[in-house]
């Protein structure tokens, strides 16, 4: 499936929103996102936990993983929540800062959530394979996370 493609799919999850749970429509972002990426292997949602400086698993498909909560500044994951910056990791073995989930992974991309321009959260992406995200997977997944974000609002 084109990343067109993947972008109705996921406008059509989103608009369910009114008959379906948050945490079922993302969810099922995940899935879709999950079943039709080649390189996509792990798909999941962190969310800032309240007020702490931690972020807390959301919905996700992939092998269970012991890193449900993530203190601000840990990991990619942690890093992108104080950098509000997309996070690109072509080889994870190349990263000291980084929480490793399960053997099979060899890169991630992590894109930060916005609501009225605050960082609450982020898509997680693991790969299978080294080096896979280029600057086309960068703008989806930022299209997506902004859609996320209006169902949040
Ligand atoms: N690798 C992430 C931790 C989350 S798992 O990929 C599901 C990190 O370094 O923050």
């Amino acid at each position: 499936m084109t990343f067109e493609e993947l972008k109705s799919g996921v406008e059509k999850i989103v608009n369910n929103h009114n008959v379906l749970e948050l945490h079922d429509c993302l969810l099922q972002i995940c899935k879709l996102l999950e079943a039709n990426v080649p390189h996509y292997n792990w798909v999941g949602f962190y969310f800032k936990n309240g007020d702490k400086d931690e972020l807390k698993l959301g919905p996700y498909v992939g092998q269970p993983t012991d890193h449900t909560i993530i203190p601000f500044g840990k990991g990619i994951c942690g890093q992108v929540a104080v950098s509000n910056k997309n996070f690109v990791v072509p080889d994870v073995s190349a990263q000291n800062n980084y929480i490793a989930c399960s053997i099979t992974v060899k890169a991630e991309i992590v894109i930060p959530i916005f609501v009225n321009g605050e960082n609450i959260g982020q898509i997680d992406i693991d790969s299978n394979t080294l080096d896979p995200f280029t600057e086309e997977d960068e703008r989806f997944l930022e299209y997506v996370c902004s859609l996320v974000s209006k169902m949040l609002s």
